[in-house]
């Protein structure tokens, strides 16, 4: 395995889980072996995907020390971790038990040999399982939503990787991501001038708009290339992002050189 990269922000609700996840499927698409594997106990992934929420995962492992079953899917290169079910009681604890079974590192481990990149999906904030995985990847995307707050809590996401790097961590921003953009929006698109003026090395050139076909693709219970025969354009969003993710990477697509490729020989 190559890459970690954790998709995390200090804020709810700004679209870590629809990132991490149409990435994931976006890479498993480009021949990439992905494994997403989903860390927030409210179960996101298995809430976004058709079939994923009865499954066990995380949660079970977490309680029996065991490593998790994966989960195939109808990409042969694309494997989930789903969750499973942290009761609501149980929710604080949940972070700790985590830590102390060391399930993240040791599913890091395991997925070693057979996984080009481990992408995980964090619940919001920057305490419990958010902080398990930073101290424990390589990469951390920012999602950031083209709102006010959200931009004003990005440096405190920052401060946090900075603190963890002194005490030993190897985990770096690989990158912002903005969603919910829109150029029609006078707002929005103030925010995403500011986003791109702040940390304009760091913030990715695709931006993911807003758009209600993710919530049609959540209702149904897919990512956004499986929610009919012909995707929708928001789709191919991802396919942007993920190739500047793979350039910051290093990640060479068919060991080949990149550049133009002939059309005839
Ligand atoms: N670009 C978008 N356009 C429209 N709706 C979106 C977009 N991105 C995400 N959403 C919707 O916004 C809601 C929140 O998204 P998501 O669950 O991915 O956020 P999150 O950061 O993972 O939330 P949490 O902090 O609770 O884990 C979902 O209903 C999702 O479908
Ligand atoms: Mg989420």
């Amino acid at each position: 395995m190559r890459h970690t990269i954790a998709f995390s922000s200090l804020k709810g609700g700004v679209g870590k889980t629809t990132t991490a996840l149409n990435s994931a499927y976006a890479f498993a698409r480009r021949g990439l072996r992905t494994l997403l594997v989903d860390t927030d106990p409210q179960g996101a992934i298995g809430l976004s995907l058709d079939g994923v929420s009865e499954r066990p995962g995380l949660a079970a492992s977490v309680h029996d020390g065991e490593l998790p079953e994966i989960v195939k899917t109808r990409l042969a290169e694309l494997h989930l971790l789903p969750m499973g079910t942290v009761e609501a009681m149980d929710v604080d604890r949940f972070a700790q038990e985590a830590r102390a079974s060391e399930v993240v590192k040791r599913l890091v481990e395991r997925a070693q040999d057979d996984y080009d990149l481990v992408l995980f999906d964090t619940p919001a904030g920057l305490g419990g399982m958010t902080r398990l995985v930073l101290e424990t990847v390589d990469h951390v995307i920012a999602v950031v939503q083209c709102e006010p707050l959200a931009l004003r809590s990005l440096p405190r996401l920052l401060e946090l990787l900075a603190q963890l790097r002194e005490t030993g961590s190897s985990c770096s921003l690989l990158g912002v991501a903005s969603n919910m953009g829109s150029f029609r929006d006078p707002v929005i698109l103030a925010c995403l001038e500011e986003l791109w003026q702040l940390y304009r090395d760091h913030v990715f050139e695709t931006s993911i708009p807003r758009d209600s076909v993710f919530l049609e693709a959540s209702r149904a219970g897919v990512p956004l290339g499986l929610l009919s025969r012909r995707p929708p354009p928001a789709a191919a969003v991802f396919d942007g992002l993920v190739a500047e993710i793979e350039g910051r990477l290093g990640v060479e697509q068919g060991g080949s050189d990149d550049g133009p490729i002939r059309l005839v020989d």
